[in-house]
C-alpha cells in the first residue's frame, strides 16, 4: 500500500476513451471545480457513428488546449494539483493511448501520482459528484453506448457485475434503430424526444427475460424486431408512425433495464439504485426507474445529462477513491481497450 495525502486532494482527470476529449479539475471526489468536453460528435454524425482514426487524431489535436482550460477555469496551476487521472480502458485503442500519454506525460514532468481509472467506475462515480449523501453499498445500471451492466457496488473500489448484455449494450440499441429509423446519430437523444409524442402501446415489441434467473440482458432481437416491423410495413405500403415505433421500442428497453435492476436491488437488500451512462439520461428511464424504486422502498440517484455521457469529471471522481486505497499506477500503465470491471490497475 502507498501513503497517499489525506489532505483536501485537487485531481486532474483525462479522458478519452470514445468521442470526447475531457479534462477536469475536481476536489475531494465530490465537487467539480471543471469539466471540459469537447465533443466530436458533428464530425463523427456523418459517418452515422464513430470512426476511430478520425477519433484519436481528434483527441491529439483537443486534448492539451482541453487541459490547458480545465485548469484555467478552475483557477489552479498544474502546481497545485495532487493527482493526474485518466481512464485506460475500455474504449478504442488509439483514442485511449491519446489522454493516456497525456497523463503519463504529465504525471512525469511533475513529479505527481498517475492514478489510471476503469470507464465503467467513473460512470459509477458520476453519481457522487451529484449526490452527496450517496454512499456504497447501492446497485448501479451503467447503460451507455459501448455498456449495459448492473453492478453491486458493495464498497468504493468493490464492485460485482450481477448482469450485462449477451450481445448489444443499451445505447448501441438506441443508435441501430435511430439509424433504421433515419434519424441521425446519437439515436438515443432523438429517440427519447420522439417517443416523448407517441403511444408507447403502439407496437408490442419483445422483452428477454432469462428463464435461468440470470439478470443479464440481450437487445438484439429487439433491434432485429424493429426493422422486421419497418420492412413488413414498407412492403405492404402501410404508413408508420415514427413517435409510435420510437415510444414502443423505449419502453421495451426501459422494462427490461428496470425489471432487472430492481431485482438485483432486492437479491441485495439495499434500498440505494443509481443510474450511469449516457442511457441514464433517458427520460423514460428515469420515471420508471423512480416508480419501481418507490415501490421497493428504495430511493433513485442519477447524474445531471452532462454528467451521463463521457466526461473527466467521472473519471477525477472515480481516482480520488482508488488514490486513497492507494491504487496508484506506474508510468507503464498501458490502455487495456477490453478492460474487465475489477480489474487491478496496473
Ligand atoms: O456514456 P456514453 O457517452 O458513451 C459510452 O461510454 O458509450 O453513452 C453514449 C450513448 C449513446 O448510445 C447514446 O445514444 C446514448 O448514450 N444516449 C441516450 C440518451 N442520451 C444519450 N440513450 C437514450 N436516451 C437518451 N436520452
Ligand atoms: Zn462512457
Amino acid at each position: 500500500m502507498v501513503d497517499v495525502n489525506t489532505e483536501d486532494i485537487l485531481i486532474l482527470a483525462l479522458e478519452t476513451s470514445c468521442d470526447e476529449t475531457s479534462a477536469a479539475v475536481v476536489e475531494n471526489g465530490r465537487r467539480v471545480r471543471s469539466n471540459i468536453i469537447s465533443s466530436q460528435i458533428d464530425i463523427h454524425k456523418k459517418f452515422g457513428g464513430v470512426v476511430p482514426e478520425i477519433a484519436s487524431r481528434k483527441h491529439v489535436e483537443l486534448i492539451l488546449p482541453v487541459v490547458g482550460q480545465a485548469l484555467e477555469e478552475a483557477s489552479v496551476t498544474l502546481d497545485q494539483i495532487d493527482v493526474i487521472a485518466v481512464t485506460y480502458g475500455p474504449g478504442l485503442a488509439g483514442a485511449l493511448l491519446v489522454g493516456l500519454s497525456a497523463a503519463k506525460a504529465l504525471a512525469f514532468a511533475t513529479g505527481k501520482p498517475l492514478v489510471g481509472v476503469h470507464h465503467i467506475e467513473g460512470h459509477i462515480a458520476a453519481n457522487y459528484l451529484e449526490h452527496e449523501k450517496l454512499e456504497p453499498p447501492f446497485i448501479c445500471l451503467v447503460v451507455s453506448g459501448g455498456h449495459s451492466h448492473i453492478v453491486y457496488v458493495a464498497d468504493y473500489n468493490d464492485f460485482e457485475i450481477m448482469g450485462q448484455t449477451r450481445d448489444d449494450a443499451a445505447g448501441e440499441a438506441f443508435d441501430k434503430t435511430a439509424r433504421a429509423l433515419g434519424l441521425g446519430y446519437p439515436g438515443g437523444p432523438l429517440i427519447d424526444v420522439q417517443a416523448g409524442t407517441g403511444n408507447s402501446f403502439a407496437v408490442d415489441f419483445p422483452r428477454v427475460y432469462f428463464s435461468d434467473g440470470s439478470l443479464d440482458f440481450s437487445f438484439s432481437g429487439l433491434k432485429t424486431a424493429v426493422l422486421n416491423y419497418l420492412n413488413s410495413n414498407a412492403q405492404k405500403g402501410t404508413e408508420i408512425s415514427i413517435p409510435d415505433v420510437c415510444a414502443s421500442f423505449q419502453q421495451a428497453v426501459v422494462d427490461v433495464l428496470v425489471h432487472n435492476t430492481i431485482r438485483a436491488a432486492e437479491q441485495k437488500g439495499v434500498k440505494q439504485i443509481a443510474l450511469a451512462g449516457g442511457v441514464a439520461a433517458n427520460s423514460q428511464l428515469r420515471s420508471s426507474m423512480k416508480k419501481a424504486a418507490a415501490e421497493i422502498g428504495a430511493e433513485m440517484f442519477y447524474p445531471r445529462p452532462v454528467f451521463c455521457t463521457d466526461n473527466a469529471a467521472m473519471i477525477g471522481a472515480a481516482a480520488y477513491y482508488g488514490y486513497k486505497a492507494g491504487k496508484i499506477s506506474g508510468l507503464d500503465l498501458n490502455a487495456i481497450p477490453g478492460l474487465k470491471l475489477g480489474s487491478a490497475c496496473g
